[in-house]
């Protein structure tokens, strides 16, 4: 966890060009990923026109924000409805659930989006949406969809392989094999260790939830990481995916994303928590029980975190210092 939380406090400042469209295309950008840790309100966001030549460069320091207000998200997020529903629970796969998602993790990935630096998918449909937005709208977005309880009802692949490495196993348990203990010859660490057990994240540290998401649109997204290829100015976060996901084959990857649509806050899976908390090892959890879809609590419960995206409130203690 230790390059972890230094990437949670590096990687907040997303710089662009005034014309997001030509993001591509402009001079070096200032990236300012060496700005001091200041109060909030001390760093001034300066909105920069393309009509002034002096400052090209546009930058969304999203540390220049406070905590999203999710009453002025709503009203905000009146836009977003016709592709991620009224509260994040989209229904078309192509476009990835937002209910009771991480809310810096939101409102970074509105920001990459915005500024042409996520291009995935059909996020070029999203752009003029959320071109013209300031870094707190993006925040209050973010903590309106981070309240949203996610209703998802997707299950896991049980379909047993037959032949290669895994012959025998159902898709699902090599996802959550994976997932759980992660591969230590192999350089993967578990995934539970920063997502979570039920695969809520972990707001405080940017940590998106996970559980729940299309499976096709979370397979792409591993995919996408394990080129190690982004067009992100300050690569922080991505880069952490990319390591994790470096070594993993595609039919991991597709188990992978198969458990975690089948993952949910469940009676099952909080039991689970709470021995793995006595478990000396992660492997020393009890055998799997499947995924059963129910819908998730409320996210109310989670602690606000730190200011500076410090705080570590789910995450297991037994699992996670394993990690590092
Ligand atoms: C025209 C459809 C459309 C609209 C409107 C739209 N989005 Fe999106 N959004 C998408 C698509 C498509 C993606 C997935 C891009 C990809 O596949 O990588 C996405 C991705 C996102 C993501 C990243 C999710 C993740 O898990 O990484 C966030 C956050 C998001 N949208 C928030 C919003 C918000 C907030 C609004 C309203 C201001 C909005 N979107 C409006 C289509 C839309
Ligand atoms: C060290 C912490 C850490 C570990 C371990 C980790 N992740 Fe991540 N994961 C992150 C961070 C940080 C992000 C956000 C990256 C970004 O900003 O693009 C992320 C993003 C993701 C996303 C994209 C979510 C979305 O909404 O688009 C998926 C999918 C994902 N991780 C799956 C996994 C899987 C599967 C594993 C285990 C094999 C794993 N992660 C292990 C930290 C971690």
């Amino acid at each position: 966890m230790r390059h972890a939380r230094v990437f949670a406090i590096a990687g907040l400042t997303v710089v662009i060009t005034a014309a997001a469209y030509a993001a591509q295309t402009s001079g070096t950008p200032s990236i300012s990923d060496e700005a001091p840790v200041v109060e909030e309100t001390a760093i001034p966001v300066e909105d920069v026109t393309a009509a002034d030549a002096e400052a090209p460069v546009r930058e969304i320091n999203l540390r220049a924000t406070h905590w999203g207000d999710p009453i002025a998200g709503r009203d905000k997020a009146a836009t977003c409805i016709a592709c991620h529903s009224t509260d994040g629970n989209s229904v078309a796969d192509i476009y990835p659930r937002t209910a009771g998602q991480s809310e810096i993790y939101m409102a970074r990935q509105i920001a990459l989006i915005a500024t042409g630096q996520r291009t995935s998918g059909l996020s070029i449909a999203m752009l003029p949406f959320v071109s013209d937005m300031e870094a707190q709208d993006m925040r209050d977005l973010g903590a309106f969809f981070s309240r949203q309880r996610n209703v998802a009802s997707g299950s896991a692949d049980d379909t047993v392989i037959t032949g290669g490495p895994y012959e025998g196993m159902k898709v699902y348990e090599v996802g959550q094999k994976l997932y759980r203990g992660g591969n230590k010859a192999r350089n993967i660490p578990a995934c539970i260790a920063c997502h979570g057990p039920t695969g809520a994240g972990n707001p405080g540290a940017a940590y998106p939830r996970i559980g729940g998401q299309f499976a096709s649109y979370t397979e792409r997204r591993l995919q996408e990481y394990r080129t190690g290829v982004t067009e992100e100015k300050d690569p922080s976060f991505f880069n952490i995916m990319a390591t994790v996901s470096h070594s993993l084959t595609d039919q991991e990857i597709e188990a992978l994303s198969s458990y975690m649509q089948g993952l949910h806050n469940t009676a099952q899976d909080i039991a689970l928590v709470a021995s793995m908390k006595t478990a000396a090892t992660p492997t020393a959890a009890p055998e799997a029980t499947e995924p059963t879809p129910e819908p998730a609590p409320e996210p109310d419960s989670q602690p606000a975190p730190n200011a500076d995206g410090s705080a570590a409130p789910d995450t297991p203690a037994s699992p996670a210092s394993q990690q590092s």
